[in-house]
C-alpha cells in the first residue's frame, strides 16, 4: 500500500498533484511520501513489538537526512556501512546507541569515528578487521562492542549481485570458522563480544532462506554459549523484498511471525536492518519526455532522467513500472524508455509496455525509493537531481538539485597547466 494514486486521471503523492510539483521543482526529481514511509516503517517494526528489538534502517538504501530523521523519530536506528553513513546518521539525529556498523572494508579512521561516537556495535567481518579494531580501540582507550557477521552459506534465491550469504560471497566469516574467531576475540582486552549477525542478501521473496539461516545461527549461538560466550544481540540483517512487478514477497507481518516462531527460547535483543522493504515503494522518480523516436526495430521514449539518476535497470536489469503522471487515455505500447547518457545500457525500462507518450509528458518511474538516489552519480557531468518529500498537501525539497558549480567543486587545474588556454 502506498500513497501514489490517481485522482481525476492525475497522479498524486498524498494530496499533492505531481504535475504541480514538477512545475515548481523541475525534473527529474525523486519524490517520497511521508505517509508511506511512516506506514512502511511501522508495518515492519510493529509485529516485533513483543520482543526486545531494534529496527536499524539500512542507510545505503536511502540516505537523505530527512528520511533518516523520520525513522529515528519513529524509534528506529541505523545500519551503516561507511564513515560517511555514520556522519549522516548522527547529523540526522539517530542516537549512536541505535547504530550498527556493517561492511567488509572498514578503515581504521572509520573505526575510530564509530568508537568515538560510541555506536551500539561493529559487525566485524574478518579476523584481520578484528585485530585492526582492537588496535584502534587501544589507541583510544575504549572498548568496542562487537558482533561477528557470519556467512551461513544459504541461497537467498535473488539476483547474484545482491546475494551475500553464499560461501562464494565476500561477506562475513564462514560459519564453520567463526567459533575460532569468537574464541580469539574473547582474549582481546578492548573487544567486548555482544552478538552474532548475518545478512544473506536483498530483495528476498521467500521466508525460507531467512529461516534456514536463522536455524544455523541459533545452532551456532548454542555452541558459543556452551563455551561460556554470552550473546546478548542477534542481528538478522535486512533483505525482505518488495513488489516491483509480479513478485509476491511475504508481508512483513508474515516474515516477523516466522522469525519469532523460530526465535523462541533465545534470550537476545533482535536487531533488524531493513532497507528496501521500507523505502522501495515509498519513493518514485519523476521524469519528463524530451523526444520520441521510432527506430527500425523499436520505439524509444527519450526522457530527462538517465542511468546516472537510477542505476538499477542498467545494473541489474531491474524492472520499474512506468506510469503516466497524467493519464491521457492514449494507452500503452512496447517501447524503451531511455535517458540522455551516451551508453546503450542507459535505459529505465526496456521492452516493456509503457504509456504512449509525447514530448513534454511527465512519467513516474515507480518503486524507486530504495537504491535509487543513493546509487546516482554525476556520470556525463549531470548534476544529481532534487529529492522531495510530500506530507499531505505540502512538499519539502529535502535535497536541492545540484548546480553545474557543484559538479566541479574540489577540482583544480595545477599551475603548470594554467599558462596556455
Ligand atoms: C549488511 C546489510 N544490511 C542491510 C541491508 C539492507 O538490505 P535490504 O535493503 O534488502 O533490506 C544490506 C543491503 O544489501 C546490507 O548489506
Amino acid at each position: 500500500m502506498n500513497h501514489f494514486t490517481y485522482k481525476n486521471k492525475e497522479l498524486y503523492c498524498e494530496d499533492m498533484p505531481l504535475a504541480q510539483l514538477a512545475a515548481e521543482v523541475g525534473t527529474p526529481f525523486y519524490l517520497y511520501s511521508n505517509a508511506t514511509l511512516t506506514r512502511h516503517f511501522q508495518a515492519f517494526d510493529a509485529p516485533f513489538q513483543n520482543l526486545p528489538h531494534l529496527s536499524c534502517f539500512a542507510v545505503k538504501s536511502c540516505s537523505n537526512l530527512a528520511i533518516l530523521r523520520l525513522f529515528a523519530n519513529l524509534g528506529g536506528g541505523a545500519d551503516i556501512v561507511s564513515g560517511g553513513e555514520l556522519f549522516r546518521a548522527l547529523r540526522a539525529g539517530v542516537p549512536a546507541a541505535r547504530i550498527v556498523y556493517s561492511g567488509v572494508g572498514k578503515t581504521r579512521e572509520e573505526m575510530a569515528q564509530g568508537l568515538k561516537a560510541d555506536i551500539l556495535q561493529f559487525n566485524v567481518e574478518s579476523e584481520q578487521e578484528l585485530d585492526a579494531l582492537q588496535e584502534v580501540a587501544v589507541g583510544l582507550g575504549v572498548t568496542a562492542r562487537v558482533s561477528f557477521r557470519v556467512n551461513p552459506d544459504v541461497d537467498p534465491k535473488t539476483h547474484a549481485y545482491i546475494s551475500t550469504g553464499l560461501a562464494k560471497n565476500k561477506f562475513g566469516i564462514p560459519i564453520e570458522q567463526a567459533g575460532a574467531v569468537y574464541a580469539r576475540a574473547r582474549q582481546l582486552p578492548n573487544i567486548r563480544i555482544q552478538g552474532v549477525s548475518c545478512h544473506i542478501g536483498s530483495q528476498l521473496t521467500q521466508v525460507s532462506p531467512f529461516i534456514e539461516s536463522l536455524r544455523k545461527l541459533k545452532d551456532f549461538i548454542g555452541r558459543l554459549q556452551a563455551e561460556g560466550i554470552v550473546i546478548s544481540h542477534l542481528d538478522l540483517g535486512g533483505g525482505l523484498g518488495i513488489q516491483y512487478r509480479e513478485e509476491e514477497p511475504p508481508h512483513p507481518a508474515e516474515y516477523a511471525r516466522a522469525i519469532q516462531a523460530e526465535l523462541a527460547g533465545l534470550d537476545c535483543t533482535l536487531i533488524l536492518e531493513p532497507g528496501r522493504v521500507i523505502v522501495g515503494n515509498a519513493g518514485i522518480l519523476v521524469t519528463r519526455v524530451h523526444y520520441t523516436k521510432q527506430g527500425p526495430t523499436k520505439k524509444f521514449v527519450i526522457v530527462d532522467a538517465g542511468m546516472n539518476d537510477l542505476a538499477r535497470p542498467s545494473l541489474y536489469g531491474a524492472y520499474h513500472a512506468i506510469r503516466p503522471v497524467r493519464d491521457t487515455g492514449l494507452g500503452l505500447e512496447v517501447a524503451d524508455v531511455v535517458g540522455p547518457i551516451c551508453e546503450t545500457g542507459d535505459f529505465l525500462s526496456r521492452d516493456h509496455e509503457v504509456p504512449v507518450s509525447r514530448p513534454g509528458d511527465l512519467l513516474a518511474v515507480m518503486s524507486a525509493g530504495a537504491y535509487g538516489f543513493t546509487m546516482s552519480s554525476n556520470y556525463n557531468s549531470r548534476p544529481r537531481v532534487a529529492e522531495v518529500l510530500v506530507a499531505g498537501d505540502s512538499y519539502h525539497v529535502i535535497r536541492r538539485r545540484e548546480t553545474q558549480d557543484d559538479l566541479i567543486r574540489g577540482e583544480e587545474i595545477p599551475a603548470f597547466l594554467q599558462e596556455k588556454a
